[in-house]
């Protein structure tokens, strides 16, 4: 008697699910997806963050971040250094309330209200050479640390938060130094979907101006 032939069984693809653009809160000031912008201010709008640490790298004022944004800074800049050869800066980091009230210069394009700033999440840097070329200036855009950055934060968890073409929806001019620690995961998908702001990433509401 003939055997029954062998049933096909197809190899079963992967399943990748789908991003899952709730898997984490974007209005605790606590989460790493937190969305804080000219019309989404941190609630409560002193809000300090529970897990503040230094950031072990060059600097020019002493920096502090939350613990996992720490750790990524660090390994940013040590991969900067052993990839790449360059050295890379810390020129502010966290910032309370007060201090954001300090460093807010009334220009609306260029720095946030107090309540207002990704600096307060403990989540936001920015990273200049250690030479102190082109810093906090558009033209670190043009420079070989400027561009390692473009092309590599996103491998560390960070997004470059306010692109040259997205000032409509940011609410600020471009700002090729403030890197924005969101995590590898939406990092890499906001990369992979070509993405650059996270307003876009999330369906908000552009944000120019302040509503007020
Ligand atoms: N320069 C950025 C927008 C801030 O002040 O938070
Ligand atoms: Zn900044």
């Amino acid at each position: 008697a003939s055997r029954p032939s062998p049933t096909a069984t197809a190899t079963p693809e992967p399943v990748i699910p789908p991003f899952d653009k709730a898997a984490r809160s974007i209005d605790d000031p606590a989460s790493i997806w937190v969305v804080v912008d000219k019309l989404r201010p941190l609630q409560p709008a002193e809000y300090e963050p529970a897990d503040l640490v230094p950031v072990p790298v060059a600097h020019t004022w002493e920096p502090v971040l939350r613990q996992e944004a720490a750790d990524a800074v660090v390994a940013m800049f040590g991969a900067a250094s052993q990839e790449a050869g360059l050295a890379l800066a810390s020129n502010s980091a966290y910032r309370s309330f007060g201090a954001q009230q300090n460093i807010y210069d009334g220009d609306d394009e260029l720095t946030a209200r107090p309540g207002f700033s990704e600096h307060q999440t403990g989540l936001a840097i920015d990273v200049g050479a250690e030479s102190g070329v082109c810093s906090l200036d558009v033209c670190f855009a043009d420079t070989p640390e400027g561009q390692w950055l473009r092309d590599n934060a996103h491998r560390f968890g960070f997004v470059l938060r306010y692109p040259a073409d997205k000032q409509a929806v940011t609410g600020y001019q471009f700002e090729p130094w403030h890197f924005r620690y969101v995590g590898t995961d939406l990092a890499a998908e906001m990369r992979k979907q070509g993405i650059t702001t996270l307003e876009e990433f999330f369906g908000l509401p552009p944000a120019p101006e302040y509503a007020g």
